[in-house]
């Protein structure tokens, strides 16, 4: 048992990088393939479970995509939501970004309020129960053109009021942020917070591009943002937060284990770092595990702990009274645990 892994559960903090369809359990992909009848690949649990061994991103994509489409109900976005929103509340936490894939259910004949309802309703409840607060961050799938992002960015329209941010995401090799500045230009214009997932399997330019480029407010991942030391200062000195995903990078080899993983030195070089679980149901841990896993394999200490926690407020989209409220929090548990 890890020592810290008390004060990791008990920990106050924010999830800011968290795909809702990479929250999908086998048992419920399996209830939910009976209820609408689909089809899945593999016969059991434990099979599918099984096979979620990647040697790359795409191969994870791959499963990830035909996971969702046993997704087909307002219901069944509702149980998605809902479940993770029970998880994160067991691991402590307060506040959280969420990630979705429009063009993973639009492409599959999903209409656009199908999903919405179905997730913006589990926020409303998770609200209530839990006291959990969220945001939804409308990712454009970056293996597709622009024109098809832009179509996205209109059948949001409707729903603009629940969505915070958009994303990039999917296969990023070969796929470079400046792709899509004409999207997130528009996304701009209409007051959307812009985050990127850069620097996962890309490399420091893509992070560069994705900063000077798209102008964006948050980086996912940003792991290859260290080998270029100018990017690396500039990141630091403005403050600009990456959220970091431990269990995925091992996973995807992104990283060879998790001892070598970068975390200790994206902080020791100042870098504004946070800790999320990426795809929890593929990646083998919730946003706690996350935190424990790294902590162990690069002896983090309770202050290091603290900071990364901090950091997940700090860099949320809340409002400042909220973020200060929250921090008191964090602050007043890390005073009394010592
Ligand atoms: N979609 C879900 N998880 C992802 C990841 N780790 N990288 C890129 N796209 C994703
Ligand atoms: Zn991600």
């Amino acid at each position: 048992m890890n020592e810290m892994r008390p004060f990791i559960d008990s920990l106050p903090k924010a999830e800011l990088h968290m795909h809702i369809e990479g929250s999908l359990e086998p048992e419920m992909m399996f209830a939910l393939a009976e209820r609408n009848g689909v089809r899945l690949r593999f016969g059991s649990v434990e099979e599918t479970r099984a096979a979620y061994r990647f040697g790359c991103l795409q191969e994870f994509l791959d499963l990830f995509f035909q996971g969702m489409a046993v997704l087909r109900s307002e219901q069944d976005f509702y149980d998605l939501t809902w479940a993770y929103f029970e998880r994160a509340h067991g691991d402590c936490v307060r506040h959280a970004e969420i990630f979705f894939d429009p063009q993973g259910h639009t492409s599959r004949g999903i209409a656009f309020e199908t999903f919405m309802q179905g997730i913006q309703q589990a926020r409303i409840d998770a609200g209530k129960v839990f006291g959990i607060t969220s945001e939804l961050i409308m990712c454009f799938w970056r293996h597709l053109s622009e024109r098809e992002a832009l179509e996205v960015l209109e059948a949001a329209a409707p729903f603009r009021d629940g969505i915070t941010g958009v994303g990039l995401d999917a296969a990023e090799r070969g796929h470079p942020p400046g792709k899509f500045a004409g999207v997130y230009r528009r996304a701009r214009e209409q007051g959307y917070r812009l985050l990127a997932h850069a620097g996962e399997e890309g490399p420091a330019s893509y992070v560069r591009e994705a900063v000077e480029v798209l102008g964006i407010d948050r980086i996912d991942h940003g792991n290859a943002a260290l080998d270029d030391p100018e990017l690396t200062r500039r990141l630091a000195r403005e403050g600009k937060v990456l959220t970091v995903c431990p269990l995925s990078n091992v996973r995807l080899a992104v990283v060879d284990c998790m001892a070598r993983h970068p975390l200790k030195t994206m902080l020791d070089r100042g870098l504004a770092v946070t800790v999320n679980s990426d795809d929890p149901a593929y990646f083998g841990g919730y946003i706690n595990d996350n935190y424990a896993a790294v902590q162990e394999a690069l002896g983090l200490t309770g202050e290091e702990l603290h900071r990364i926690a901090r950091n997940s407020f700090t860099g949320s989209f809340l409002d400042e009274s909220s973020k200060a409220a929250r921090l008191a929090e964090l602050d007043a548990y890390v005073e009394r645990y010592h």
